[in-house]
C-alpha cells in the first residue's frame, strides 16, 4: 500500500486532517486501532470555537452542526452559589461558540470518510512508524491478522496521548512539560433539559462544578472529585445532590434530574511535548498536548494544529512549498502554549486544591470578584474562551 499522508488515529484530529486533505486532492490513509463503534461511543467535551466550525465547514462536514449545534453568546461563572454572566459576544466584537458534542463531530467526520471513500482502516493493530527521518517513511500494522505495510511521504501522528507516534521522536530530541492536577472530573450525561441556557462554571467551597449540555433535552454535568474516588461511590442521587449544592440555588431550581446514560471519571493534566515534527512525522492534537478540560480547549487545539498542518501539506503538494512544513511546529506550539496557559489559569481559578490554605482561597475569591466587576478582566477571559485569532 502507498499513500501521500499516513494518518495514525481516527479521533477528531486525524479525521479532520483526512477530510481537509481529501478536499484538496491529497491522498491519505487513516489507521485506527479501535473499531468504529468504540470511536463513535466516546463521550468528550462539547464547545466549538468559531475557528473549529470554519474548519469543519471547509472540510464539508458542517451541515448537521449548523442544524443541531447551539450557538452561545456567553457563559456564567459561579461563586459559592451566586452566578454572573460573561457576555463573550459583546466583549469580543461578535464572537460566539457552538455547543455540539465532540462525539457528533467524530460521527460527522466518519460519515464523510465513508461517503468520500477515504481509506479508514479500523482495528489496525501493532501500528509502528519506520524511517520517519528518511525520505521514504512507512507504517507497519496488522489488519485481520495480516502484516501490512503503508508507504507514504508523510506521517501524521494523531493517535492521542496514549498513542505510539510521540515516542517515534527520539527522547533525546524531545522536551516534555507536565502537570497532573490533584483531582479529577466526574461527569454525567443524562436525557434531561439543561438547568440554564448557558454553561455555568462554578467555584464552590465544596469544589468545582460545571453545568453543560448537548441539546435542549440532553445535559452534561461535571463535579471536581478526589483522585481516588470511584464511580460506585457516586450513585446518581448523590451526584445530583452535590451538583445542586455546588451550582447554587438558582441553578438547582432549574435542574431536572434523571438516570445517567453515561458516567465517568477523568484525570486532569497539562502536558506538552516539543517539537511537533521529526523528519517526515508531524504530531497533532492530544498526541502532542493535553489541557485540563476547564477551558474546553482540547478539541479546539487539535483542530488548530490540523489547520496549520493541512495548509502546510497542501502547500507542499500544490506548490512544492516546504515553508509551511518547516514552520508547523513553532506555529502550532505558539497557540498550544497560550491555550494551555488559559486552561491552567481557568482551572486554578475555579477548583479547590487540597493544599489550598485560607489565603489562597481568599485570593481565588478576590480574583473572581474582580472579574465580576471588571470589563477588562472579562474581555481577557472572553477572548481566550472564544479562541485567540489565528496568527
Ligand atoms: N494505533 C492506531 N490508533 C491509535 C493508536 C495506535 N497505536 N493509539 C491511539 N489510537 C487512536 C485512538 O483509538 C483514538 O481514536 O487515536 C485516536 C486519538 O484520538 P483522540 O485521543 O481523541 O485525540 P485527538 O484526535 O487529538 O483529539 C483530541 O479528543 O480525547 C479528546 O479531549 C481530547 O478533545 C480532545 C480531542
Ligand atoms: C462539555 O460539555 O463536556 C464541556 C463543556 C465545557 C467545558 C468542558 C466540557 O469547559
Amino acid at each position: 500500500m502507498r499513500t501521500q499522508v499516513a494518518i495514525i488515529g481516527a479521533g477528531p484530529a486525524g479525521l479532520l486532517l483526512s477530510q481537509l486533505l481529501h478536499v484538496a486532492g491529497v491522498s491519505c490513509v487513516l489507521l485506527e486501532q479501535r473499531d468504529r463503534a468504540y470511536v463513535e461511543a466516546r463521550i468528550r467535551a462539547g464547545v466549538l470555537e468559531a475557528g473549529t466550525v470554519d474548519l469543519l465547514t471547509r472540510a464539508g462536514v458542517d451541515e448537521r452542526l449548523r442544524r443541531e449545534g447551539l450557538v452561545h453568546d456567553g457563559f456564567k461563572l459561579g461563586l459559592d452559589g451566586e452566578t454572573f454572566s460573561i457576555d463573550i459576544k459583546a466583549l469580543t466584537g461578535g464572537s460566539q461558540v457552538v455547543v455540539y458534542g465532540q462525539t457528533e463531530v467524530t460521527k460527522d467526520l466518519i460519515l464523510a470518510c465513508v461517503a468520500r471513500q477515504t481509506p479508514l482502516i479500523f482495528e489496525a493493530l501493532d501500528v509502528a512508524l519506520h524511517d520517519v527521518d528518511s525520505d521514504a517513511p512507512y507504517v507497519s500494522f496488522t489488519q485481520d491478522g495480516e502484516a501490512r505495510r503503508l508507504g507514504c511521504d508523510f506521517i501524521a501522528g494523531c493517535d492521542g496521548f496514549h498513542g505510539v507516534s510521540r515516542a517515534a521522536i527520539p527522547e533525546a530530541l524531545r522536551e516534555t512539560y507536565e502537570r497532573v492536577y490533584p483531582f479529577g472530573w466526574l461527569g454525567i450525561l443524562a436525557d434531561v433539559p439543561p438547568c440554564d441556557d448557558e454553561l455555568i462554571y462554578s467555584n464552590h467551597a465544596r469544589g468545582f462544578a460545571l453545568a453543560s449540555m448537548r441539546s435542549h433535552t440532553r445535559s452534561r454535568y461535571y463535579i471536581q472529585c478526589g483522585m481516588g474516588e470511584r464511580l460506585e461511590d457516586w450513585p446518581d442521587t448523590r451526584l445530583w445532590d452535590e451538583l445542586a449544592l455546588r451550582l447554587g440555588p438558582e441553578a438547582a431550581a432549574g435542574m431536572t434530574t434523571g438516570p445517567a446514560i453515561e458516567k465517568s471519571i477523568a484525570p486532569l493534566r497539562s502536558f506538552v511535548s516539543e517539537p511537533l515534527r521529526h523528519g517526515r512525522l508531524f504530531l497533532a492534537g492530544d498526541s502532542a498536548h493535553i489541557v485540563p478540560p476547564t477551558g474546553a480547549k482540547g478539541l479546539n487545539l487539535a483542530a488548530a494544529d490540523i489547520r496549520v498542518l493541512a495548509d502546510a501539506m497542501i502547500g507542499f503538494y500544490e506548490k512544492g512549498d516546504t515553508e509551511g512544513l518547516d514552520g508547523y511546529s513553532a506555529k502550532a506550539l505558539a497557540r498550544v502554549w497560550k491555550a494551555s496557559r488559559f486552561s491552567w489559569w481557568f482551572t486554578s481559578l475555579t477548583h479547590r486544591f487540597p493544599d489550598m490554605d485560607p489565603l489562597a482561597r481568599k485570593m481565588q475569591l478576590a480574583e473572581l470578584d474582580y472579574i465580576r466587576g471588571s470589563r477588562a478582566a472579562q474581555t481577557t477571559m472572553a477572548e481566550n474562551y472564544v479562541g485567540l485569532p489565528f496568527g
